[in-house]
């Protein structure tokens, strides 16, 4: 039967520098590593979805300077088609200006440039040509206007729909109409229902806010506190590997397109999660964002070497 996953995201060069501490504002430290890969919380997904053996498309927007080949090479190394990403002649490709302390530790600046041209036709090209796609990523790195187009076609085509609200920024709560499974972290979650959540009880409490403005299945991920988990009236905890902290860059994103591939194939959602959390997990072991990306067949040994 058919399947894939298609994600409408973002593209953006991952231009990272490593130190011991982060710099306060307005003082300067010596670095200790630097990275330029391919990253975007959208093509993340996307290669991470790819990596578990599923066919994945990207639909999206990069622009005509040199940074487009650092995306396009890694999403087409990983088995991504691109047949749906569009390069825009005078526009930049987006940047994600990142620093990681020694802890692992992130901050970020995202610079979208071209990813904020992301739009309907895209979307509507898309679904004309590809009716294999049975599960659609979206997240918030392109304006939330297409991405609510994204998810209300899916929808009406049958095809499930995750959402991943992040970063943090404002959306329209017509979108939980439209979304099948939602995945906040714990800031996002804050973000979303106005519940500080720092803990399993605040987590429910902020899952049945979501719940309420629409969407069926709520995860909301904690870090080293596993996953909160709502479907439906059962609420569930599933603790999460422990790992040594390299970089969480790209973690949320390896979590969420493992889940979208074995939806995708079919897979129950207690073992995708199995899977998406040892997925990210392994992508904290490591530095950058795509760089960082585990292959199925470490997924699967993490996961049959046992859980710590
Ligand atoms: O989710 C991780 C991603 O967010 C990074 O690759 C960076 O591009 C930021 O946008
Ligand atoms: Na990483």
């Amino acid at each position: 039967s058919a399947h894939g996953v298609v994600v409408v995201g973002s593209m953006t060069a991952d231009v990272t520098a490593v130190s011991k501490k982060l710099p306060r504002s307005g003082e300067t430290v010596l670095g200790t590593g630097f990275t330029l890969v391919s990253g975007g919380k959208g093509s993340n997904q996307a290669v991470m979805a790819s990596n578990m053996g599923v066919q994945t498309w990207m639909v999206g927007c990069v622009g005509d300077d040199p940074f487009q080949h650092v995306i396009l090479d890694s999403l087409r190394v990983h088995g991504v088609d691109t047949t749906f990403v569009d390069c825009l002649s005078g526009e930049s490709t987006g940047v994600a200006h990142i620093r990681v302390d020694e802890s692992g530790n992130n901050d970020i600046v995202i610079v979208p440039m071209a990813n904020n041209r992301t739009n309907a036709e895209q979307v509507d090209a898309f679904f004309a040509h590809n009716p294999k796609a049975n599960i659609l990523l979206l997240q918030l790195e392109v304006p939330a206007a297409t991405a609510l187009y994204a998810a209300k076609k899916a929808k009406a085509l049958g095809i499930i729909v995750i959402f991943d609200p992040a970063p943090a920024i404002p959306f329209l709560d017509e979108m939980y109409r439209y979304v099948d499974i939602v995945t906040p972290n714990e800031t996002e979650a804050t973000a979303l229902t106005g519940i500080e959540v720092t803990d399993l009880q605040s987590a429910e409490a902020a899952a049945h806010v979501l719940q309420e403005k629409g969407v069926q299945t709520v995860i909301i991920t904690m870090a080293d506190k596993g996953i909160f988990v709502l479907e439906g009236q059962k609420p569930r905890h599933f603790p999460t590997y422990s790992v040594p902290a390299v970089d969480t860059t790209a973690a949320g994103d390896a979590f969420t397109g493992t889940l979208g591939a074995c939806l995708a194939t079919g897979t129950s959602l207690e073992q995708a999660l199995q899977y998406a959390m040892a997925a990210g997990a392994l992508t904290v072991t490591k530095l950058g964002a795509q760089s960082s990306l585990p292959t199925k067949e470490a997924v699967e040994q993490l996961i049959h070497g046992g859980k710590q």
